[in-house]
């Protein structure tokens, strides 16, 4: 078996408030707002089927039942639908739901942080290596493979168990990411790191290449992450245990193909539905030529 069929699982924490989508995100969980009619977490769970994901764990938290019911089977809808012979909505509803078995929904009790929120699933990914999703991270890849897939496929070539999707970000941005401490040339598609430093100011970065969030991890980061060390904003952060991993274990980025829109805020929001609208437009042009 190689390394990488045996990613089968993947983490989504789903828990944060979406402080920034207030009012809106007062009773809709950010995660499902929508990009045209499919809401965030929909677009991730598509990226990781198609990446091979059998077993899909939320970190959920207050208020985020809308997203177990987005999953859950409707049979009533799927039958109303079909029998007003609208057959191509009762495909779409029933292509929505995970099977039974497949999800796992987990309460982080308190927003710790990042680092908390994965470890939350720690009892359920079976000591395997495991990937994580974050929603506000969309990713579009419009002539090929989705981000995950493509660092699955990677995983077998990369030097390291432990793996996170970067980008080159402007210096003056660094104090939002996780940023890389290269151990290398920064050229190719595969970025060895010597450490990362979670969310340094411009000025004290090692590098402009910056986490985003795709990772594919070993099961020992749940160790690490159980010690509850906080670090930058006093809250438990993935990328410390991540950096803690480094001496035995090593980290190599993965530098995607796709454009990513941060949807955490409403610019990155807007630029997501306009570049999704112009894909699906092209696509429908496409199949009535
Ligand atoms: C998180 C991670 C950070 C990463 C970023 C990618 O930060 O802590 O390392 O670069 O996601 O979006 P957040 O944006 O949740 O503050």
């Amino acid at each position: 078996m190689t390394q990488a069929s045996q990613i089968k699982t993947v983490v989504f924490p789903v828990g944060g408030s979406g402080t920034r989508f207030l009012p809106i995100t007062k009773s809709v969980p950010k995660e499902m707002l929508p990009i045209l009619d499919q809401p965030l977490i929909h677009y991730c769970v598509q990226e990781a089927r198609e990446a091979g994901i059998e077993r899909f764990i939320f970190v959920t938290g207050r208020g985020k039942v809308a997203i177990e019911d987005f999953f859950d089977r409707d049979i009533s809808l799927e039958r109303e639908l079909t029998e007003k012979n609208k057959r191509d909505y009762a495909k779409k509803v029933r292509e929505v739901s995970l099977e039974s078995g497949q999800m796992i929904y987990v309460r982080q009790p308190e927003p710790l942080g990042l680092g908390h929120a994965i470890a939350c699933a720690a009892p359920w990914v079976n000591n395997e290596p495991f990937a994580v999703m974050l929603p506000d991270d969309f990713i579009l890849n419009k002539n090929g493979p989705g981000a995950l897939a493509q660092m699955i496929e990677a995983y077998d070539y990369a030097k390291s168990p432990c793996m996170a999707a970067v980008m080159t970000v402007p210096q003056e941005a660094t104090s939002s990411y996780g940023i890389l401490d290269p151990a290398g040339s920064t050229e190719g598609q595969l970025i060895a790191a010597k450490g990362l430093v979670e969310k340094p100011k411009p000025e004290l970065a090692p590098s402009c290449e910056a986490i985003v969030g795709r990772y594919i991890l070993p099961p020992q980061i749940m160790d690490e992450l159980l010690k509850g060390k906080t670090g930058a904003g006093g809250e438990i952060q993935l990328t410390d245990a991540m950096a803690k991993l480094i001496p035995e274990n090593g980290f190599c980025g993965y530098r995607y193909v796709g454009d990513r829109y941060d949807c955490g805020n409403h610019e990155g929001w807007l630029q997501a539905n306009n570049a999704a609208f112009a894909l699906r437009k092209k696509a429908e042009e496409e199949k009535a030529a």
